[in-house]
């Protein structure tokens, strides 16, 4: 079981953000990625339609005999991972936690902002968490529906990002926050661009870190850690692998950490 793969998971590339902080955590690990490159963006969908395509994720993971799942998705985190926790007889971490307990740790004005897909932002789920660590928070949300699609197509720094950046922060302006919660794993991404249309001082949080943190914390009291060296990584994506490589190159400053397939989540 030791030796089993880490499923890592995503609608799409943005769950690399958090498989690039999880080989620095443990490096040693094997893992198995999958994006749903062929169905992205997930973040417009309704809840049911979200939850399919999940479980149909959770599924081919779970095939691939995992010791442990990440939902590397705020969208799937915050609109069924209860659905695959019971699915899953390995442990499940989701972002969503680990993300709010680093910002509510973060804030000294006791405002944070958070920014996510609609699925996300509608759900709630931010916000119930943050007041459920600290009821005197304030909290301001806001859907980027365009920021998904601006990061699978590589437009990090390109000037009709820098537009649409602009019409979606400026809610932010002069409203003292002073952390902000980067609430989908692609937004890592465009977080140069973010950060240029924010106001002085506003620090970034996004799931990477924490969610690799609390991933290594479950594996330790599970007794789930690897010990031989030489971790084995396998990239899958539901459609244009080359595509895929050529955006994730760029996160990954060209050295992409292993092979990108092709596969299809049909059974039989
Ligand atoms: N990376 C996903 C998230 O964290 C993107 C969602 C989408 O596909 O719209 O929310």
């Amino acid at each position: 079981m030791k030796d089993s793969p880490i499923g890592v998971f995503d609608s799409g590339i943005g769950g690399l953000t958090v498989v690039k902080e999880i080989i620095a955590t443990l490096p040693d690990e094997n893992l198995i990625y999958l994006g749903d490159t062929a169905r992205v963006p997930y973040g417009n969908r309704d809840r049911e339609v979200i939850a399919k395509f999940a479980l149909e994720l959770t599924r081919f993971l779970l095939g691939k005999k995992v010791k442990a799942l990440v939902v590397a998705c705020n969208t799937i985190s915050a609109t069924c991972l209860s659905e695959i926790e019971k699915l899953s007889p390995v442990p499940v971490i989701g972002v969503i936690k680990p993300t709010v307990t680093k910002a509510v740790e973060m804030t000294r004005t006791g405002k944070i902002g958070v920014i996510g897909t609609r699925a996300t932002i509608n759900s709630q789920v931010y916000e119930r968490e943050i007041h459920a660590k600290n009821g005197e928070l304030q909290v301001i949300q806001q859907a980027c529906p365009l920021f998904v699609p601006l990061a699978e197509e590589g437009f990090v720094d390109h000037p009709a990002a820098k537009l649409i950046a602009q019409e979606y922060l400026s809610r932010f302006k002069n409203s003292g926050i002073d952390t902000l919660i980067l609430g989908c794993t692609h937004y890592p991404l465009l977080k140069e661009l973010i950060r240029s249309v924010l106001d002085d001082g506003i620090k970034l949080v996004d799931s990477a870190e924490p969610t690799a943190e609390e991933l290594k914390k479950v594996l330790e009291v599970g007794d789930l850690i690897k010990t031989s060296l030489e971790a084995k990584r396998v990239f899958c994506v539901t459609d244009a692998p080359e595509r895929v490589l050529q955006t994730a190159n760029i996160f990954f400053e060209n050295k992409f950490p292993g092979k990108l397939e092709k596969v299809s989540l049909e059974v039989g």
